[in-house]
């Protein structure tokens, strides 16, 4: 079976609340959420909000006026703050993390660069991440999002009974080894744009095996819980059994058609779920500033679909 050739159950569509509308951004993917101000929002708008982003997978606002009060209020509304391990957050504010790239840094590696989800290591990894574009390079710098739920439907019902009993263990091993070996190599740059390890080595090196077919907590949608950066092996399987399955899972996964392209402008404002989609964001604007501050929402313990 060609799944490049496979027809696509075509459901992005607009939603079309009574309080909020928004404007698919592709086919398979993403919406803009019009004319509305986060920091305005009323329980109603928020509860809509909550659907689209279940509908959309990822959401954005642009031409927001979001302080970092504004956003660490928009974030309690989906839940409790996630844990961060990448840095201690921004003074005064230390669940907001700030995510930022230098003019002046040239790296290899840069945080989120990797197609993944964020922090699967975490026994309760976050169900919603939010990023606030803040300085925007004038080109470059896009993120892009892949539907995890579209890429589970179109495995073959063959494929799909082989992969659910399955449990995938997510690590952060790559991700420190990567930055051991950038800092050994030139140890007067920053080895992931500008950030630092802040959590217990040890227990992200360690991780958690989740369900790799898991099933969204509201939604009830299924999907493939697997990446690129964190995904290291499969319970029970050798490395040599389980890494032909994961390299296959994560080029499927990573196809275009799944995909949503997101050009950031200043005050644009994304919200998605972890647990529905990867990202990933390009390192192609040397020379240029980027700050993006990024909060993330507790998850819950992911649960096994079938
Ligand atoms: C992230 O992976 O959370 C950051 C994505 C980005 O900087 O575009």
């Amino acid at each position: 079976m060609n799944l490049i050739d496979q027809q696509q159950p075509y459901r992005n569509a607009p939603f079309e609340g009574e309080h909020i509308q928004t404007k698919p951004l592709a086919a398979a993917m993403g919406g803009e959420v019009l004319d509305i101000q986060i920091a305005d929002l009323t329980e109603k708008s928020f509860l809509e909000i909550e659907k689209a982003l279940h509908h959309h997978k990822m959401i954005f606002f642009r031409k927001q006026s979001l302080s970092l009060a504004d956003q660490e209020t928009f974030t309690l509304r989906f839940g409790e703050f996630g844990t961060d391990a990448y840095t201690k957050g921004m003074t005064g504010h230390p669940d907001v993390q700030p995510v930022i790239k230098e003019a002046s840094t040239k790296s290899k590696m840069i945080f989120g660069g990797g197609w993944h989800t964020d922090s699967p290591f975490l026994a309760q990894p976050p169900s919603v991440s939010i990023l606030h574009g803040v300085e925007i390079p004038p080109y470059g710098g896009d993120t892009i999002w892949y539907n995890s739920v579209l890429a589970y439907e179109s495995l073959s019902p063959t494929m799909r009974s082989i992969l659910s009993p399955l449990r995938v263990h997510m690590s952060a091993q790559n991700v420190i080894g990567s930055m051991k070996a950038l800092a050994q190599d030139s140890p007067s740059e920053p080895t992931m744009s500008d950030m630092e390890l802040e959590l217990d080595v040890q227990s992200m090196l360690d991780g958690s095996y989740h369900p790799l077919i898991r099933k969204h907590p509201v939604s009830g949608e299924v999907s493939l819980y697997c990446d690129a950066v964190y995904a290291v092996g499969l319970q029970g399987m050798t490395d040599r059994e389980s890494r032909p399955l994961l390299e296959f899972l994560v080029a499927h996964l990573t196809q275009e058609m799944f995909s949503c392209r997101l050009r950031w402008e200043p005050h644009t404002v994304a919200v998605w779920d972890n647990r529905i989609c990867l990202h990933r964001a390009f390192n192609d604007y040397d020379g240029y500033r980027r700050e993006m501050h990024r909060t993330t929402v507790k998850g819950e313990t992911p649960i096994a679909a079938f």
